[in-house]
């Protein structure tokens, strides 16, 4: 049976990424830097930074998913002025060029890449090493796809819960349309085994909400009082932090539902 490695299958898409493909019946195996408990994939460990198990994790394998990345705004759930001026890139992108090259060594038929919707415009330094590592994607002589999706509902959360302590919150006007893990893991494990290549349909959530009204929502569902300050921001700048729009697929789980279901028992926007 096909063999099929996930890198970042500890992370948050990642899992339920692997979780889908476990379901279908599909031959897993995870690479992470440490060996998990889960018992129906096959565990490599190795590390993108510098190569390490990289090899041997891609032995026999045919389809790669790299749901890798490392973003110090999401690990800490806030952005920092060092944000502002760089980012780590031994992830990203120099473990992306070592991950397309060893998987062109090992003949692996497709490469799906993990990307974010609107990099082009965007101007955070997180966001031009996630560029330079899809183009390095897109330039290979692999069979690749890349998929690009809206920022995760999880780390809309992270970086409200951030700013929670603030009494009043300047927010964009800015329409956005945040997405739900186990929606783009469904559309990833798809656009994997669905015989097409390339760049795919970018993928979003359900609404297309500013980014007050969503701050809101979050806001309600965790009972907090707090000033919502609606800010208006130029497209030029909006687009540069990545506040857009996605176009193409869309997945189902709204905003309300999936804070309905992180903070059971607290008030809720209707
Ligand atoms: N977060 C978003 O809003 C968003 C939006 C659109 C697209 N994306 C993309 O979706 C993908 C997954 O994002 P996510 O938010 O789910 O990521 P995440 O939760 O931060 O998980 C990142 C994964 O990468 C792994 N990783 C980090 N450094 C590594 C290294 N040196 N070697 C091997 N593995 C390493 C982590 O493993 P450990 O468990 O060992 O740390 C973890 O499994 C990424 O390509 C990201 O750019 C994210």
């Amino acid at each position: 049976m096909a063999l099929t490695l996930v890198t970042g299958g500890t992370g948050h898409l990642g899992r339920d990424i692997v979780d889908r493909l476990v379901r279908n019946g599909h031959r897993v195996r995870l690479f992470a830097r440490s060996k998990g408990v889960r018992p129906d994939v096959d565990w490599a460990v190795g590390d993108l930074a510098t190569g390490a198990g990289l090899r041997d994790a891609l032995r026999d394998v045919d389809t790669v998913i790299n749901a890798a990345t490392y973003s110090p705004i999401a690990r800490r759930g806030g952005v920092r002025p060092v944000d502002f001026f760089k980012s780590p890139s031994a992830v990203d992108v120099e473990g992306t060029e070592r991950l397309l090259s060893l998987c062109r060594e090992q003949s692996v038929q497709h490469f799906l890449h993990v990307s974010i919707v609107g990099l082009d415009d965007a101007t955070l330094p997180y966001a031009r090493v996630k560029l330079a590592g899809e183009r390095l994607v897109r330039s290979s002589a692999l069979s690749w796809s890349v998929v690009r999706a809206m920022p995760f509902y999880y780390l809309l959360d992270k970086m409200l819960a951030g700013i929670a302590w603030l009494p009043v919150w300047p927010m964009p006007t800015t329409p956005f349309n945040p997405v739900d893990t186990t929606d783009v893991a469904d559309h990833v494990v798809a656009c994997a085994f669905d015989g097409t290549r390339g760049v795919r349909a970018e993928f979003g959530g359900p609404e297309d909400v500013s980014v007050a009204t969503l701050a809101g929502r979050y806001r309600d569902a965790r009972g907090l009082h707090r000033k919502i300050l609606p800010i208006s921001m130029s497209e030029t700048k909006a687009r540069g932090m990545g506040f857009v729009v996605s176009r193409g697929v869309r997945g189902r789980v709204a905003w309300a539902d999936w804070l309905q279901r992180r903070y059971p028992g607290t008030r809720h926007a209707a």
